[in-house]
């Protein structure tokens, strides 16, 4: 796509930096990738309280919500895949400059996608957390129904069974939901975030 001619940008005078003296924190991006059925979802809700709880202001983005409204005429083909995930990577970009720490829970399959989110943030501002549970313990928990459908054939392009899934090379955070319960993965998470000064 070109880049947008005789468009200019207008800067404000607040800062992103102001924003965040004014809510004591950093905004930045917690970006959640993993198969379907491996807790992304179950993981940024919960997180989302904990750091609510320490005083964060917080933003969540989730796959199958934003599917029904930004991304209501987006599918599954590997350009769409793309498509979702650059205007997640745009619309988290606005969270974080508005301050946020923002949780997004996007299969996001595609490394390649999934670095050029990375990219358009600053430093530190872009935090990949790799939801590692193996097909097999996906498939068995199938919370939606859907790797049933994807077998028997119903459904296509599914991720795992006849679309790829791309493991993140170097994530900031790796947590492995079906050796630890929700809450050990929580709070790995939210010792990350203290340890490396995102969260006080
Ligand atoms: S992504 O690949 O573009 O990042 P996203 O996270 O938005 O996917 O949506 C994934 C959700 O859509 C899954 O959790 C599942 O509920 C649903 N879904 C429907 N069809 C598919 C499919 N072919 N592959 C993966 N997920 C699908």
């Amino acid at each position: 796509m070109s880049e947008p001619s005789n468009i200019v940008w207008h800067n404000s005078i607040v800062t992103k930096e102001d924003r965040g003296k004014l809510n004591n924190h950093k905004g930045a991006v917690l970006w959640f990738t993993g198969l379907s059925g491996s807790g992304k979802s179950t993981l940024t809700v919960a997180l989302e309280k904990e750091l609510y709880d320490l005083g964060t202001h917080t933003y969540r983005l989730d796959g199958d919500n934003v599917r029904h409204g930004l991304n209501r005429n987006l599918g599954f083909s590997p350009e769409d895949r793309a498509e979702n995930i650059r205007r997640i990577g745009e619309v988290s970009k606005l969270m974080v400059d508005a301050g946020l720490v923002t949780l997004t829970a996007f299969i996001s399959p595609y490394r390649k996608d999934r670095d050029k989110v990375r990219a358009i943030l600053d430093e530190h501002e872009f935090i990949e957390v790799y939801v590692k549970c193996s097909l097999e313990a996906c498939e068995e928990r199938d919370p939606k129904g859907l790797y049933k459908k994807a077998r028997s054939g119903e459904i296509s392009n599914f991720t795992g069974i006849d679309a790829p899934y791309e493991e993140p090379e170097s994530p900031e955070v790796i947590v492995n939901t079906e050796q630890l319960s929700l809450e050990k993965c929580v709070g790995e998470i939210v010792d990350y975030l203290k340890e490396n000064g995102y969260v006080k």
